[in-house]
């Protein structure tokens, strides 16, 4: 006997679970709405080249973490990989759809799962939600703000009211690459001292050093010098302006000289969200930033952006944590039983005709005696169950109000408004 598994680093999400998600995905959608996102759809899987360009070829997510799709036959062996993130195929949607045309900024947002070879852990994992967010056509700096408090006001309608913002700048083309090379010289003094796969990155992607877990990394990462004592003009004004926007809305944040992200379209603004007092180790809730030169990169005109990806994994984690996660879990209002094992067919009908007016109802279709069936609406969380019995002939049925424990004889035709009223009161 073959027995299978979820491949590892993915899981199913039950019904329990996959209600926390929907809740989720309600609030993002709504919020997108009220903040004039549209909802945009991509592949799943794109040519890989999007990510090695977009998001660069020396960064983990591409080099190790890209999940590779190779079909059985026909000549695009190789070349596509599923969606590690969003934003790359985003841009590159953008750029062939000749978005540059449209009203700047587009404003999208996505949510769906992104795949990402990494080693699973708590948190972690192969197969992961997102609720991504894009605003591709504006320099800033008001867009900067209004998007980190997007994500902010995100988790507290989660539940989350314990989420912090972090913020960095980590500079453009005019002033990185000095700064680059400055703190590849820092770390290369401390060569000796560096992990393996801190040395083969001073070589590759210097700036990722900033934001390795290596606890050997600690101190050193502290003295390092930092973008923001380096920033070119321009952007120090952007910095300050966003800065600015961002206590404009009464947002709190928290300046972090390291926060560099770890993917290599980001200019200028990044940010992170992070659950409040959880030092060290921990992982970002989400994060995002400005992507000046991606679309270009893409084969678009230039063209500025910002955007920010949320993790509906962790979240989910985290309000089960607090004991919070329970959305609504979507039960029937009512249950059609009845004493009758041969009258299913009543029930069912009863039960379509209740539906047939919106309502949530189930029709027990078992032969189960009509206790078990009424301690089965219980466990759904019913609150009412309609009996059908002999009264049914005068189109009449007993309706036992779970919750209070009281019965009654109704009208069949009554049956729909008192339901209604139950469902209202909910
Ligand atoms: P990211 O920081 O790579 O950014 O991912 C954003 C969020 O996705 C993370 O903070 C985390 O919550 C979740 N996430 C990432 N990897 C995993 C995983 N393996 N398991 C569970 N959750 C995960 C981006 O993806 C950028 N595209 C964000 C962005 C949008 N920047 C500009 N626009």
């Amino acid at each position: 006997m073959p027995s299978f598994r979820a491949p590892r680093g993915t899981r199913d999400l039950l019904p329990a679970e996959r209600a926390a998600f929907a809740r989720l995905e309600r609030i993002a959608r709504d919020l997108a709405v009220r903040y004039g996102y549209r909802e945009i759809e991509t592949p799943l899987f794109e040519q890989a080249a999007v990510f090695e360009r977009g998001i660069g070829a020396v960064t983990d997510v591409v080099e190790k973490e890209l999940f590779r799709v190779t079909p059985s036959r026909g000549e695009e062996r190789e070349r596509w990989a599923l969606r590690p993130e969003a934003t790359a195929g985003i841009c590159r949607a953008y750029v062939e759809h000749g978005m540059q045309t449209w009203p700047q900024p587009v404003r999208v947002s996505l949510a769906g799962p992104m795949f990402r070879y990494d080693r699973p852990q708590a948190g972690r994992y192969r197969q992961f939600w997102q609720w991504d967010v894009e605003a591709i056509g504006d320099p800033g700096p008001a867009v900067d703000a209004e998007l980190v408090e997007l994500g902010a006001r995100f988790y507290r309608d989660a539940g989350l009211g314990d989420v912090e913002v972090r913020l960095n700048s980590i500079g453009d083309p005019a002033c990185r690459p000095a700064y680059v090379e400055e703190l590849g010289a820092y770390f290369g003094r401390h060569a000796g001292a560096l992990p393996e796969l801190e040395r083969e990155r001073l070589t590759t992607n210097p700036l990722r050093l900033l934001d390795s877990k290596e606890p050997a990394m600690a101190a050193l990462v502290a003295a390092a010098p930092t973008m923001a004592d380096r920033l070119c003009g321009p952007c120090a004004e952007h910095l300050a302006a966003v800065r600015a926007h961002l206590e404009a809305l009464g947002i709190a944040y928290r300046l972090e000289p390291t926060l560099v992200r770890g993917l290599d379209y980001y200019t200028r603004t990044t940010f992170e969200y992070y659950r409040r007092g959880a030092e060290g180790q921990q992982q970002a809730l989400g994060g995002g930033g400005r992507y000046d030169g991606l679309v270009e990169l893409l084969g678009g005109k230039p063209t500025p952006g910002i955007g920010f990806a949320l993790g509906f994994d962790r979240v989910v984690l985290a309000l089960e944590a607090l004991g919070a996660a329970g959305a609504a879990d979507g039960g029937p209002i009512a249950v059609v039983v009845g004493a009758n094992p041969t009258a299913t067919a009543a029930r069912l009908a009863l039960a379509t005709r209740l539906r047939d007016e919106g309502l949530a109802v189930r029709a027990d279709l078992s032969a189960r005696k009509l206790g078990r069936q009424l301690e089965g609406a219980v466990r759904e969380g019913a609150h009412f169950a309609v009996i059908l019995g002999d009264e049914l002939a005068d189109g009449a049925v007993q309706l036992r109000d779970l919750d209070a424990a009281s019965q009654k004889l109704v009208a069949v035709d009554d049956l729909v408004a008192l339901l209604r009223r139950k469902t209202r009161d909910a």
